[in-house]
């Protein structure tokens, strides 16, 4: 898959995520610098494996975002750390490629001495390393000039191991690592280390589904809706005879054609009331939020694809207020099928629409030739095959959603009965 590089793929996850709020990312890059350092002091580690640790610990507190009050780090990252380490721990083992490294973060605040006597192995090193990284960040930020990485030293072989503590201690001998946090050096050597991230196809395919899963983060409606979409507009991609190459380019964009979403208010994209026409202002502001992200990241046909789902042939659309002749078929489906699936799903105002009323609408909208003719000519060749089919795995991706969500909640249950104990 040469739409996207590794390296951008990361890129576009945070930068998706710092949409909604860019706090947790800002302290996942220091505390991914921070594990750098002390991967590379340790020593034994790739460059590519270094990088794809520091992926995750950039995104280590992923699982804050939808659970946790994020203008409160220090509760969640002292007080419940329970919850968001659960959270982020089953987003990745079932919606992302990182399934093996998923515990990482399941343990991200969980202390040396427990997971000692719990016997875990596996990427118990960078787990330690990672866990140390996030209590000098946290603490440095709350603390300011009062910080002594020393104050640690005591919890030594109890809340962090010794060889994390030593390791840290020499890495800051070889270079001013802490001082860098505050500049941006420590972004730019990250981003160098970056370069050596090497994803498979598989892997570049399934990152990208999962930036599309953070926008439950923010609006328990867009998955749903940019499942049904992107099954709609595969389907019409097989009608029109679309050459394999258009119709990837085709799912990349409309994968990511709503993630600017994640960049506006809850109440505003909940709303069950009309929106003020400040309010619609600000809800087209998506297309614009997601272009700063998109371009010059993912291929440019995609990124097109994905910029213009708001724009109508007959110059009615918006942010450019484009005709026909200026776009290309994959944009013109990918419209029809953003518009359609706002129809047919349900809104906090209303159920989604019957087929009936679909079809008055679309045909309505057509006399004043809002979509492009062969596009609108082939969904209405095979309108209920391609509804069914579109609602059909709109509901499957909302199920695989759904057991995130249930499995987290089981998950934390059983976690503080066992605390309790
Ligand atoms: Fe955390
Ligand atoms: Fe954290
Ligand atoms: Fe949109």
């Amino acid at each position: 898959m040469d739409f996207i590089h590794s390296k951008n793929i990361f890129l576009l996850t945070r930068d998706t995520l710092k949409l909604m709020d860019s706090r947790p990312m800002k302290h996942g890059s220091r505390v991914a610098y921070l594990l750098y350092k002390m991967l590379q002091t340790q020593g034994g580690y790739e460059d590519f494996e270094m990088a794809e640790f520091c992926m995750l610990a950039t995104l280590h507190d992923i699982g804050a975002y939808p659970i946790a009050d994020l203008s409160k780090p220090l509760t969640f990252e002292t007080r419940t750390t329970l919850p968001h380490s659960i959270y982020g721990y089953l987003f990745l083992k079932y919606l992302s490629p990182f399934a093996d490294r998923a515990k990482i973060l399941l343990n991200h605040h969980v202390t040396f001495m427990e997971l000692a006597e719990r016997g875990e192995k596996e990427y118990a090193e960078v787990t330690n390393f990672l866990s140390l990284a996030e209590c000098v960040d946290v603490y440095r930020e709350s603390l300011g000039e009062r910080f002594n990485v020393q104050s640690f030293r005591p919890f030594e072989g109890k809340r962090f191991s010794k060889q994390a503590l030593d390791v840290l201690d020499k890495a800051m001998v070889r270079e001013p690592i802490l001082e860098k946090l505050d500049s941006e050096e420590h972004e730019q050597e990250l981003s160098k280390l970056m370069d050596n991230l090497m994803f498979t196809n598989e892997e570049k395919k399934s990152l990208m589904e999962t930036i599309m899963y953070c926008l439950d983060f923010r609006s328990y409606m867009k998955v749903q809706d940019t499942a049904v979409c992107i099954s709609i507009c595969s389907q019409l991609a097989d009608l029109l005879h679309l050459d394999g190459r258009t119709q990837e380019v085709l799912y990349y964009g409309a994968l990511v054609h709503d993630i600017g979403m994640l960049g506006i208010p809850k109440e505003i994209i909940e709303s069950s009331r009309k929106l003020t026409d400040e309010e619609m202002e600000l809800m087209r502001g998506h297309v614009e939020l997601e272009q700063k992200i998109l371009e010059n990241r993912l291929d440019p046909v995609s990124t097109q694809i994905a910029l213009r789902h708001h724009e109508r042939c007959n110059g009615s659309g918006y942010p450019l207020g484009l005709t026909g002749g200026e776009m290309n078929t994959p944009q013109k489906i990918l419209q029809l099928a953003d518009a359609v699936t706002g129809m047919i799903n349900d809104r906090p105002h209303r159920p989604g629409m019957p087929p009936e009323k679909v079809r008055q609408i679309l045909e309505k909208e057509q006399a004043e030739k809002a979509y492009d003719p062969e596009v609108i000519k082939a969904f209405f060749s095979q309108f209920d095959l391609i509804l069914l089919q579109a609602m059909t795995q709109g509901k499957e991706s909302l199920r695989t959603n759904a057991s995130v969500i249930s499995r987290y909640q089981k998950l934390e249950k059983m976690m503080q009965e066992q605390k309790k104990k």
